[in-house]
């Protein structure tokens, strides 16, 4: 049943049995992995995709929760000029206040702390709430739901603006959302977030976005039917190019301002495209067999041919490849990156090691698999000396090639 409106959902893959994509393993402690079922879906009234099974959201998002924001230097940038951005948008009045849902190491708010802006960080996994607080972010530890909405409100006032990224598709409870950005925005406010779009991961069989906390993949279609039953409309959408193509969408109570033409663009471009038909579906669930087939007889193969195999970017994304594909410590050595909590663990499910990005040196091995691909450029800019050094990068978005 579909988790925003109560309709009809028809699953268009099933990934199988999956561990949690960022639960990284201790060595000696292998037996003691969670798995659930990883399928998707789409539903038939109102068009959001989503995951078939939830995961308990503490099982996710916890005081050991590895994944940060500010690993990327590309993304630094990107949230620095986001910060700026949103602020000339919609901070105009006297004394403005922001909220982020999931800001995780505060790698945007902390742009506006400096500012002096009045702001809040809403972020449920304590360690990286706390590396945002040495920002000089201010952080409430907790999820935000309608009653976290509500204290925030009554401690602080109303929000000009709440702006959340690569968050909003990590809840399930999206009913709670709206309600709380319903008792939490000014009368004019905007809610701002940004989201890997189902567009992109269709375009580019990026089926390795696919993952427990990867809940919801959006269209402007099913966001503007979402936002509409909850009393918003979407007033702008655009495009960005981060984390293999995302949409940022600006919401607004309904009526309160025209929407930009770009929004109805969008939305006829999904349907020349069939985004949402069981034909469109099908034809992704045949490329992520094709991708898993051809990823899968290139590492064999290299392997059998005695070649030194590696992988870069231990991202939660490489949870469902690995997993899916059959990929462990007999095709992978090891996988490299640059986040020391994860370092000495071994990744969910296939167990293969997780190094430093410094176990990357000569001598190199033959072959990288770039598991981090949607950072491509920032990475093979660091790692030149690997391509320098005979070293091939192993890619399978959009589709298996050796670079
Ligand atoms: N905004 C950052 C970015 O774009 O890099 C962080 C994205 S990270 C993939 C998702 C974050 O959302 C995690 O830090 C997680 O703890 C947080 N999160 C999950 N559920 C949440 C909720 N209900 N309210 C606020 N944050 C949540
Ligand atoms: P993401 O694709 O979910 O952003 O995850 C990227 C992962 O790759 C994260 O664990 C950090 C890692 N990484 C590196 O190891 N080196 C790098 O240069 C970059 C950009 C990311
Ligand atoms: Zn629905």
């Amino acid at each position: 049943m579909c988790r925003v409106c109560g309709g009809p959902v028809r699953q268009f893959f099933d990934f199988g049995r999956q561990p949690l994509s960022d639960a990284f393993v201790h060595p000696e402690r292998v037996d003691d992995e969670y798995f659930y079922r990883l399928a998707v879906g789409s539903c038939e009234s109102c068009g959001m995709t989503q995951l078939m099974d939830e995961v308990a959201r503490d099982r996710m998002f916890h005081e050991a929760y590895p994944y940060h924001s500010s690993g990327s230097a590309h993304m630094r940038r990107h949230f620095e000029q986001t910060a700026g951005r949103l602020s000339r948008a919609h901070l105009r009045g006297r004394d403005p206040f922001v909220v982020e849902i999931g800001c995780n190491d505060g790698v945007m708010l902390r742009a506006l702390a400096k500012e002096g802006i009045r702001h809040l960080g809403v972020e449920p996994s304590g360690g990286v709430a706390d590396l945002a607080r040495q920002q000089g972010v201010r952080v409430l530890t907790e999820f935000f739901e309608e009653s976290t909405a509500a204290a925030i409100v009554a401690a602080d006032g109303p929000a000009d603006l709440v702006y959340s990224a690569n968050t909003i598709c990590h809840i399930p409870y999206l009913d709670s959302v709206f309600r709380g950005l319903d008792r939490l925005l000014a009368p004019d406010g905007a809610f701002v977030f940004e989201d890997p779009y189902l567009g992109d991961i269709l375009d580019r069989t990026s089926f390795d976005q696919i993952y427990d906390e990867h809940f919801y993949f959006f269209t402007v279609r099913s966001v503007s039917a979402a936002a509409t039953r909850f009393g918003f409309e979407v007033v702008d959408v655009e495009r960005l190019p981060v984390h293999g193509g995302e949409v940022r969408y600006t919401l607004k109570r309904a009526g309160r301002s025209t929407p930009s033409p770009a929004v109805a663009e969008l939305i006829a471009e999904e349907d020349r495209k069939g985004i949402g038909t069981p034909e469109v579906f099908a034809a992704f669930a045949a490329g992520v067999e094709r991708v898993r087939t051809e990823l899968t007889a290139l590492l064999r193969g290299l392997r059998a041919e005695g070649k030194r195999i590696v992988g870069y970017g231990a991202t939660a994304k490489s949870a469902t490849v690995t997993n899916f594909c059959g990929i462990g410590p007999e095709s992978i050595d090891w996988v490299c990156d640059v986040t020391p909590a994860k370092h000495g663990k071994l990744m969910p499910g296939s167990h293969i090691p997780v190094r430093p990005t410094e176990a990357l040196t000569d001598p190199y091995p033959d072959y990288a698999v770039l598991f981090a691909w949607n950072h491509a450029e920032e990475i093979m800019a660091k790692e030149r000396l690997f391509r320098e050094s005979g070293g091939r990068w192993i890619v399978y978005v959009p589709e298996v090639r050796v670079l």
